[in-house]
């Protein structure tokens, strides 16, 4: 049950379902104020009233006279800047006369139903209205002429809160926005920290955790993209929590652009925290009668940790991010070319690829970058979409003729918002590129991006790549996207406009992620960028599955795994298998963990299986044959994150099936010790009332695996080495 009640009488809002509640309130002079979040309330009585006092030196309202109520020291939901409250604001405005300040307050509110779609940008859905209710509060300045919706939908079966805010301009004149969160969270004075993904190409959402001090902290990309470097996330936790107990409060961003997440301790302890587009390099310009809609944020909360705040978020994204065909379909193993062959291959060499990949049970070949235009390195051809026959003598047809022939789906890479200096595209569209007047433009990987603000450019990615969508048989789809921006000017937009190229970039980018992904529906898209720069819930929002990160090395993986899955499933990791020495980080594993790693994610290949032994290529066999005999678990199970990478030496996750009937319990070591500790593992998650066989030889009880576990013995002898414990329930309940 998910239910909104508001108070005439306290004016109390109250937003709860069997989990969570989430209260606030109309406060004297129609300020809204926030109250608390946490924990399901069953009465809420006004305890937590902000009690009314003096403090010195705070601000007072113009309207009244006494001195114990301050815009400065209350707990805020939207809040402004300029008239007595100096934390970090939720918006910021610039009016035509230069004033830069807000007075918002409450107008009206409406409770709907299920959950409306947000404008103009991806947002989570339902599939029935009952799943969800959404509460809007509308704070109007009437001096500025400007009306804020807030919107804040609760879901019935999930601790989820999704916030989104649409400011509308209702004057005669044009509004500058130079701030617009999607979320903003006040707190009272409490011990937290806060836990970040952050990372770099190679090594992506690493997690780090710090202590909060006076001040404000600001998460943030500036790249034009969600970026490698910080994920769109942060969480605040209590000292004491840990993966099973503790209070947990995440947030999470539905945007691929420049996004920031900011933590603020005021003077009093209080604690503010929000997210929403990065202000940097932002400001909207509002015309009148128009309004602009902010992403989506989803607020979760836990009372068990860190992992059940996942567990939240996973079923979360699998439910009402995740769309499409392969919402709920086991995704196919698949072998993709590029660690094999990188630009250098032709029709030989992939049809031998495919031939190897079709004996060894793998079930969709990737043409990776190269196939295209005159594409032999990485200084040319981006943006000449167009098949190079000269390269591939078959053709596309030809090749996604012959993986059908070998029982194989056939899919290709796109990298669809750049362009190269030495291509067909730059040398008729110059003006097309991202780039300031005056000034020379930045490369990266030899390559400049595309102004995706602009419609005609927009309009001419469509049709080059429907004329190979339409013409060869392609079941799915790499969309990569390998640098971030700069030089974020673009033509067609007028001076004062053009702090709206970075979000405008992102809404053209998600433009074209629509209609291709609306246009081809049994295509699984799976999104890239340098591997995991681009991993949120804006393109998941398209796109069921994202390239995880281009280091394949297992050792670095369970980090990055590890850290990936704090926000999002296992479905959604794209994870593969690839030669040694590995080519990120020349480190040699044996092929055992290498499996067991990329068996932990969306499985596929990334090596040249013409040049293995008969040994490996049997192992390989095994390795699918378990994936696919676990691949629903995997794919659909409840994932436990049990000993972390970032601190051991060793690492442990488990999936349990929904049913409890099965599960599996991997086990990692980095390196072999001389006189190793005596390791127990207990199995969260599992029937306790059941019995259950592991490694089809030990029998024992759900409560005794859970409670007291059991010995990780023999030990692992080596380096990099991987166990996997199968779990089966007996039929016999006890
Ligand atoms: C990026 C991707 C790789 C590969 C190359 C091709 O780096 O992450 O997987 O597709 O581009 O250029």
């Amino acid at each position: 049950m998910s239910e909104i009640i508001f108070d005439e009488k306290s004016k109390v809002f109250h937003l709860r379902n069997n989990e969570i509640s989430y209260i606030l309130c109309v406060e004297e002079l129609n300020i809204l104020a926030h109250v608390y979040f946490g924990e399901r309330i069953s009465n809420y009585s006004g305890g937590l009233k902000y009690p009314r006092f003096e403090r010195s030196f705070s601000t007072n309202f113009s309207e009244i006279s006494h001195r114990n109520y301050s815009r400065d020291t209350l707990l805020h939901e939207y809040p402004t800047i300029g008239n007595g409250d100096f934390r970090i604001p939720a918006i910021e405005v610039e009016q035509e006369n230069g004033v830069a300040l807000l007075d918002l307050r409450y107008e009206r509110y409406e409770i709907l139903d299920g959950k409306p779609a947000l404008n103009g940008l991806p947002s989570s859905y339902l599939t029935n209205d009952d799943q969800a209710k959404t509460l809007v509060i509308y704070l109007k300045d009437d001096c500025a002429k400007v009306e804020v919706g807030l919107n804040y939908t609760i879901f019935r079966d999930l601790a989820v809160i999704c916030r989104s805010v649409i400011v509308k301009n209702y004057g005669q004149s044009n509004i500058r926005l130079n701030r617009a969160m999607s979320a903003c969270l006040d707190m009272p004075h409490t011990e937290f920290e806060v836990v970040d993904l952050n990372g770099s190409w190679g090594a992506e959402r690493q997690i780090s955790r710090h202590s909060i001090s006076p001040g404000i902290k600001i998460f943030s990309s500036t790249r034009g993209t969600s970026s490698h470097q910080q994920n769109p996330f942060i969480a605040l936790v209590e000292k004491s929590t840990t993966e099973n107990q503790g209070q947990v409060y995440g947030m999470a961003l539905v945007y691929s652009g420049n996004h920031e997440e900011f933590i603020e301790q005021d003077q009093y302890g209080q604690l503010r925290l929000g997210c929403g587009i990065a202000s940097y390099g932002f400001s909207w310009i509002l015309e009148p009668d128009n309004v602009f809609q902010t992403p989506e944020s989803v607020m979760v909360y836990s009372r068990k940790g860190l992992n059940e705040m996942s567990h939240t978020f996973h079923d979360f994204v699998n439910q009402h991010i995740v769309r499409g065909k392969y919402q709920s379909k086991l995704r196919p193993i698949l072998i993709n070319n590029w660690e094999a062959t990188y630009f250098d291959f032709d029709d030989e060499k992939i049809k031998e690829i495919i031939d190897s990949s079709a004996e060894l049970g793998i079930e969709l070949f990737v043409l990776d970058d190269g196939w295209f235009g005159q594409r032999s390195n990485d200084r040319q051809a981006l943006g000449d979409w167009f098949e190079n026959k000269k390269k591939l003598k078959m053709g596309l047809n030809g090749i996604s003729q012959y993986a059908k022939s070998k029982n194989m789906m056939f899919g290709l890479w796109f990298e669809p918002e750049m362009i190269s200096e030495n291509s067909d595209l730059y040398r008729n569209h110059p003006e097309w590129v991202l780039s300031a007047p005056g000034y020379g433009k930045t490369f990266s990987r030899n390559q400049w991006v595309l102004d995706l603000s602009r419609q005609d450019v927009r309009e001419y990615i469509k049709q080059i790549m429907d004329q190979t969508l339409e013409n060869v048989s392609i079941d799915y789809i790499k969309w990569d996207m390998n640098r971030y921006l700069t030089e974020v000017y673009s033509d067609l937009l007028p001076t004062y406009k053009q702090g709206e190229v970075y979000h405008r970039y992102v809404l053209g980018l998600y433009e074209l992620m629509e209609y291709f992904t609306k246009k081809y529906p049994e295509i699984l898209f799976e999104g890239c960028s340098g591997g995991g720069g681009r991993f949120d819930l804006g393109v998941l929002c398209y796109m069921p599955q994202i390239w995880t990160s281009d280091n394949t090395d297992a050792i670095a993986r369970l980090k990055i795994q590890y850290g990936t899955s704090l926000v999002y499933p296992i479905s959604t990791m794209g994870a593969h298998v690839s030669a040694v020495p590995n080519h990120q980080t020349h480190r040699i594993t044996n092929l055992a963990i290498r499996g067991a790693v990329a068996s932990s994610g969306m499985l596929g290949y990334e090596l040249n299986p013409t040049e293995l032994s008969n040994e490996e290529k049997e192992e390989i066999r095994t390795q699918i044959a378990f994936y696919k005999k676990y691949q629903q678990l995997i794919q659909e199970g409840i994932f436990y994150r049990l000993r972390s990478p970032f601190e051991n030496n060793e690492t442990i996750w488990l999936f349990v099936s929904r049913d409890q009937r099965k599960a599996l319990l991997f086990y990692f070591q980095k390196m072999a010790q001389a006189a190793p500790k005596l390791d127990v593992v207990k199995i969260p998650g599992l029937n306790p009332n059941a019995k259950y066989l592991i490694d089809d030889k030990v029998i024992y009880g759900g409560d005794e695996l859970a409670r007291c576990g059991f010995y990780l013995f023999p030990f692992l002898n080596g380096d990099y080495m991987a166990k996997v414990f199968e779990i089966q329930q007996l039929d016999t309940i006890l």
